[in-house]
């Protein structure tokens, strides 16, 4: 979603704000904006630049010196009010005194905007924002501090917010306010940062304090001090960050997305790093914070994740019940947070989130634990909201995942999932042996993920012909349904061709019809007891001039059912379907070059969906 970044220090503010912004541009990218402010021009005491489009249509936008040593910036995604220059963050207060970037969205900001224009103060733009902006400016105009000012507004919103707030006449400082969106702030030597995201502020400090809902924060160029509501001082120290900016590079690939389906090998062997148990053929996971009695009361999972997460939810869910033989299935966590679900102490929820600040997951994490629910996380970003809030979990450690269309994080989930299977099925009745034929299996995957990796040319040659297709379906069975709704999802929201997920057995029930040389099938066909099944549907498609890209394992005879082959190596059958999806990475990525999207920003999208 939107992006915020600030800095307080002896450095000229904008250069940063604009590289930070940068970083933070694949969370949102429809409009982007500045505000500094410059102590010593009483003419120009603060400045405004803002642009529609991309941070680099604001570079492009700022005079050649805008000086001033304190700021605050903000990429936007717009919710209220479309994408334009006015709506664009930093808003201004109706005096010009106050500026305000926020991410979240203010639930009564009709009503206090009616309010506002009762009172006469001109709203200029559609956004939500804005009121925060006129709300401070009136309480420092009854004298209050910067502090208590932000304090008060906050008070009369509704919402969910990442605030920061710059007054004009105390340019020393920046004060932030964070409820239900991330916040944090660096810490530097003789200065300091805001950000959404560590991505925004890494290239200067890698020590951050991460903020709670309810905290604020006033930041000056030697420190902070936070307190929340109530008054009371708060005591947040800082962490180290797990990052690096080269982690943020291209490091020679043409895309982020590229870069990280190339990164899988490596990142997944580092994944699994320490986690395999040959002793007791299980997984170790201590984070779970639940000892193997405890799991073994269990008699039911529930997986809640959003989007591709939860997809591969819906596999961890039949990882589960193959490897430990409890009843488990996955759900959308924004449909489940909605249905007020009925929560039993004897299911184990587990919400698997890359960003772990999907509002949607995070609400479902709260409505589990409301009503007395375990729930555990399997989550890629470190000290994110849903890491935080959850019982225990597991850390995907894939590493920041830039691109807008997930892949590595989506493959750390499966094998996160694989491990908490793997352990379930420890405690119940999974043997020792085929404990370690798991183990092994995942032991095989980072080498047979760089083969598929190293077949990219003809991947990407088929890509190119699917490209050409207007619509396409990608079907599975079983285990392999999961794999083609991932496969259609990343095919459709970064070539914007319509791609449609079907189960194979489902075909003949009414898709069919559909059939015709127009439209392709992308097929799953791993060698599994569904082979000989799964190569008749193809047959049907081929019989009505369709054509069939088949994902399949060596061996398999496919006869005339396919048009084109692909193959991945085989692994434990369980863990088929992790492989299995790495084709469709590639299949989306080369079809997005080819047809010349943008295939990191994806339109209408963002990487973390902090909104409801
Ligand atoms: C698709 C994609 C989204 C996310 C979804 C959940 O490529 O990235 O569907 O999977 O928005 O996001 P996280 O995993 O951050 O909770």
């Amino acid at each position: 979603m939107c992006g915020i970044v600030g800095y307080v220090g002896p450095q000229q503010a904008a250069p940063v704000l604009v590289e930070g912004l940068t970083r933070l541009e694949y969370r949102g990218y429809d409009s982007a904006g500045v505000a500094v402010l410059n102590p010593r021009s009483s003419a120009h005491p603060s400045r405004v630049v803002r642009a529609q489009g991309r941070v680099r249509d604001l570079e492009a936008a700022l005079p050649a010196r805008l000086a001033g040593t304190t700021g605050i910036g903000h990429t936007r995604w717009a919710t209220h009010g479309e994408p334009s220059e006015r709506n664009a963050h930093p808003h201004t207060s109706y005096d010009g005194r106050v500026h305000v970037v926020h991410n979240g969205i203010i639930d009564n900001f009709a009503l206090l905007r009616s309010r506002l224009t009762e009172e006469g103060v001109e709203l200029t733009s559609e956004t939500d924002t804005e009121v925060i902006a006129h709300l401070v400016a009136r309480e420092l105009s009854a004298g209050l501090t910067l502090e208590d000012a932000v304090r008060a507004a906050v008070g009369q919103i509704v919402g969910t917010y990442a605030l920061a707030v710059l007054d004009a006449q105390a340019p020393e400082r920046v004060v932030v306010a964070r409820n239900g969106s991330p916040l944090l702030i660096g810490v530097g030597d003789g200065e300091m940062f805001v950000a959404s995201d560590p991505a925004a502020i890494v290239r200067h400090t890698s020590q951050v304090v991460l903020l709670d809902d309810g905290d604020f924060a006033s930041v000056t160029a030697d420190g902070f001090h936070s307190f929340t509501d109530g008054e009371a001082k708060t005591a947040r120290a800082a962490v180290t960050l797990d990052l690096t900016v080269e982690e943020l590079e291209l490091g020679g690939h043409d895309h982020f997305m590229h870069k990280e389906i190339h990164e899988q090998p490596e990142s997944v062997e580092r994944m699994l790093t320490g986690r395999l148990d040959d002793r007791f053929g299980t997984a170790k996971l201590a984070g779970l914070n639940l000892e193997p009695r405890h799991l073994r009361r269990f008699e039911r999972v529930k997986v809640l994740g959003c989007g591709s997460a939860y997809y591969v939810g819906q596999l961890g869910a039949s990882m589960i019940e193959d490897l430990a033989r409890i009843p488990a299935d996955a759900e959308p966590a924004s449909e489940f947070r909605y249905r007020n679900p009925i929560i039993e102490p004897s299911t184990l929820y587990v919400v698997v989130s890359q960003s772990g600040e999907t509002a949607d997951t995070l609400f479902a994490v709260r409505e589990v634990q409301r009503k007395g629910g375990t729930v555990v996380g399997l989550v890629n970003a470190v000290g994110s909201s849903i890491a935080r809030e959850v019982d225990g979990g597991i850390y995907l450690h894939a590493g920041p995942e830039v691109a807008v269309a997930s892949t590595k994080a989506l493959t750390h989930m499966s094998i996160g999932f694989a491990l908490l299977a793997l352990n379930l099925g420890r405690v119940h009745d999974l043997s020792f042996a085929d404990g370690q034929r798991i183990i092994a299996g995942l032991r095989a995957i980072p080498g047979q993920i760089a083969e598929i990796l190293a077949g990219e040319e003809s991947l990407a040659a088929a890509a190119r012909e699917l490209a050409t297709a207007p619509s396409l379906f990608f079907i599975g069975r079983v285990r392999g349904y999961p794999v083609a709704r991932e496969g259609a999802q990343k095919f459709k929201e970064i070539t914007y061709r319509h791609a449609e997920a079907y189960p194979t057995s489902e075909l003949k029930h009414g898709p069919l019809a559909l059939i015709s040389p127009e439209l392709p099938s992308v097929a799953i066909i791993p060698d599994d007891d569904l082979v000989e099944r799964n190569i008749t549907a193809a047959q049907e498609i081929r019989a009505r001039g369709g054509s069939v890209v088949a994902i399949t394992h060596p061996g398999v005879d496919l006869g005339d059912a396919a048009t084109q082959r692909i193959e991945v190596p085989r692994n434990e059958v369980e863990l088929d379907p992790i492989l299995l999806t790495i084709p469709t990475q590639l299949l989306g990525y080369h079809a997005a070059v080819a047809l010349g999207e943008d295939v990191d920003r994806p339109r209408n999208l963002a990487k973390s969906v902090t909104v409801e």
